[in-house]
């Protein structure tokens, strides 16, 4: 193999002008002037000496564009392998694959591809490969040595997502068996060391941590009520007070930022004139690509950026510019309570670490300024590190995939860190319920086995199994991919209540998944018109079309699991519909109170609403299911109700609602 590569020598003098050289330059020299590229031949000559790297390396160093290149340059795809590089977050994945397709010059799907639940854009030719951890998972079941990759590159390793610990663990033993196969880690500084613990003598460190400007961090000399007045307060300070340099502000989710453009886009129109335009551009997973691209563009002339963003831009996504940073010091997490069985996502506060990740985004280019949210006191108050999602999490999905991959028991697992006793038991209790796996534990034939090869969490799962016996797939596979696509409903900046009408016509009884099914029904009956009608009533047009692929993507992999389709001769009755729908969501079922509120079936201690997004808000139910939860505030919400009856759910799971009857 010739892994000499490049023979070109680096060119990247350090002069005044940078940026302006950063502009102008071609992306060939673009990439030579990125840090990673100094260290270009240790790498190469690491890689091929070490089975296990550990790569640390400030944000925008080029740790996720550049290696995977550098690997494909010098040979590492010779043979016709592939480079896989993973990242915890779909918009990084398909963010940094279309930079690295740019670099290269080919299509995406081509030379470098991405593959994501429900979108492969990887083909034969692909030979470098980003992916999110999950699907490198997935990939593990039917190919457990992974025989396509030479490389395989856990990026942001330091996320500690359930999906890279797991990798972690596997990758582990494959290296063994494989003296061919290289790993590389990429981690924060911090997290490195626990790495190279766990690798033991196999593996090796390697910094390319280069200078960082210095970042003047701001803290509030008081606590603030409401972070998000107050970060649209920061964000108009900076514009005003503050010379030249885009900004960066980091919410929790998707509605916070809507808020934050909306109310600074208004401000900045009827404030005091400024030299600069504002220009305001949300960042989050759920956003359209294009939308989501146009953060990456520079700020035309006398124009200052604003990124509002979840939390992948802390690290995933390098975007270059950047001299304020706006921390409101909280994350969106989804975090399992064991005690409440509840999976919700719940805004959190931060760690140090990331709160120091965060300010470091403000000097990369020049001396930054970071306006931390909260006080000093609440700073230090903050644990170092977040707790790693193996602790944290629903592990019902995990531990089918593990099974799946004929390992018995996920606590002899040689894990980073192990998981906690109860959630293991939780998962197991609610995997044996769903009939996934049997009294030994087993993973169950034509159920267990299928399930865990299907792309959707496992009572979604199972519901899409059980529908052949309730002879209702088609309509299954209609909800099942309706529920698997984010943001269908268009929420208008103005205009709320035309937007309601529009879409109570589609509105029925049985609530939110019966309303998912009617606006799909209606929408693939547009053909070509399809986009207009969308748009006039307020649905997102992009989420549909998904909607339209992922269905469509069900529909095979159940012909893979040899589930042939059958389109029922009498269209189903609500009922049978329901009754398919409580098969995998009965554990999620509540009773409605008199105030409005519903108390869940067997955890009566735990009190629910109806989310204001939900066609059960101010509706009334006896007994419902729900397929999502949310904390907001001190409140917990539910999303994607259906009513039902009581009787079904001890139909659908009698030992599950023994169990808990003895329990009470
Ligand atoms: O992974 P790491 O944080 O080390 O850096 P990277 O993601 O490889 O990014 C390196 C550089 O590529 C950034 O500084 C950006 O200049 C550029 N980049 C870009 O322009 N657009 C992207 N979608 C990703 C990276
Ligand atoms: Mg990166």
């Amino acid at each position: 193999m010739d892994r000499d590569g490049e023979t070109e020598s680096y060119l990247g003098r350090h002069t005044t002008s940078v940026t302006a050289q950063f502009k102008n330059a071609s992306i060939r020299r673009q990439r030579k002037l990125l840090p990673i590229f100094r260290h270009r031949d240790a790498l190469l000559y690491l890689i091929e000496t070490t089975q296990i790297v550990i790569l640390i390396g400030h944000t925008g160093s080029g740790k996720s564009t550049q290696l995977t290149q550098y690997l494909h340059e010098a040979g590492w795809t010779s043979d016709s392998k592939t480079i896989a590089c993973t990242q915890p977050r779909r918009v990084a994945a398909i963010s940094v694959a279309t930079r690295v397709a740019e670099e290269v010059g080919c299509p995406i799907g081509d030379v470098v591809g991405y593959s994501i639940r429900f979108e492969d854009m990887a083909s034969d030719k692909t030979r470098i490969k980003y992916m999110t951890d999950g699907m490198l998972l997935r990939e593990l079941l039917v190919d457990p040595l992974l025989s396509r990759y030479s490389v395989v590159m856990i990026d942001e390793a330091h996320e500690r997502t359930i999906s890279t610990d797991i990798l972690l663990c596997i990758l582990k033993k494959v290296v063994k068996r494989r003296k061919d196969l290289r790993v590389i880690i990429s981690s924060a500084t911090l997290q490195a060391e626990e790495f190279a613990q766990y690798f033991g003598d196999k593996s090796r460190i390697i910094s390319i941590e280069g200078k960082m400007f210095p970042v003047d961090t701001l803290y509030l000399s008081e606590p603030t009520e409401n972070y998000i007045d107050r970060t649209i307060k920061t964000v108009l300070d900076i514009h005003s007070q503050e010379p030249e340099g885009d900004i960066l502000v980091f919410m929790t989710g998707r509605d916070e930022i809507t808020q934050v453009c909306n109310s600074v886009r208004d401000f900045s129109t009827t404030g005091a004139p400024t030299l600069l335009q504002l220009l305001v551009l949300p960042l989050y997973a759920g956003l359209s690509q294009d939308l989501q691209m146009r953060v990456f563009d520079p700020a035309p002339e006398h124009t200052r950026k604003v990124i509002v963003s979840t939390n992948v831009a802390e690290a995933s996504v390098t975007i270059d510019g950047i001299v304020y940073v706006v921390d409101c010091g909280h994350v969106k997490l989804r975090i399992y309570d064991p005690d409440t069985r509840i999976d919700s996502l719940v805004v959190t506060p931060i760690s140090k670490a990331a709160a120091v990740q965060r300010a470091g985004r403000a000097g990369r280019t020049k001396p930054g300024k970071c306006f931390r949210l909260y006080t000093t006191t609440a700073f230090e108050a903050l644990p170092e590190v977040s707790v790693p999602e193996i602790r944290r999490t629903n592990l019902a999905t995990p531990i089918l995939q593990i099974k799946a991959m004929g390992i018995e028991n996920i606590a002899k697992l040689d894990m980073i860190t192990p998981p906690p006793v109860k959630l293991v038991v939780n998962a197991l209790e609610l995997l044996y319920s769903l009939n996934a796996l049997n009294q030994h534990g087993k993973l169950s034939t034509g159920v267990g086995d299928k399930m865990a090869e299907l792309p959707l969490d496992p009572m979604l799962s199972k519901i899409l199994l059980s529908s052949r016996k309730y002879d209702c797939m088609d309509q299954i596979l209609t909800i099942a991919a309706m529920m698997s696509v984010e943001n269908v409903y268009f929420q208008p900046q103005d205009g709320r209540a035309e937007a309601e009408a529009e879409w109570a016509k589609f509105t029925v009884d049985e609530g939110d998944h019966f309303t998912l099914h009617n606006i799909f029904k209606a929408f693939t009956q547009r053909g070509n018109q399809s986009s207009r009608w969308a748009h006039e009533r307020y649905f997102n047009f992009k989420a549909l079309s998904r909607a339209v692929s992922v269905r469509r993507q069900l529909l095979r992999y159940l012909e893979l699991l040899k589930i042939p389709f059958r389109f029922a001769s009498t269209p189903p009755s609500s009922e049978t519909l329901r009754k398919c729908l409580v098969s995998g969501y009965f554990a999620n079922a509540a009773k409605m109170e008199p105030d409005g509120s519903y108390r869940l079936v067997g955890r009566e201690h735990v009190v629910v609403w109806p989310h204001p997004n939900s066609v059960m808000f101010n509706r009334t139910a006896e007994y419902i299911i729900y397929s999502e939860v949310m904390e907001l505030g001190e409140k917990t919400y539910i999303l994607g109700i259906t009513k039902i009856d009581r009787d079904w759910l001890i139909e659908a799971a009698p030992e599950y609602y023994q169990i808990k009857s003895k329990h009470m």
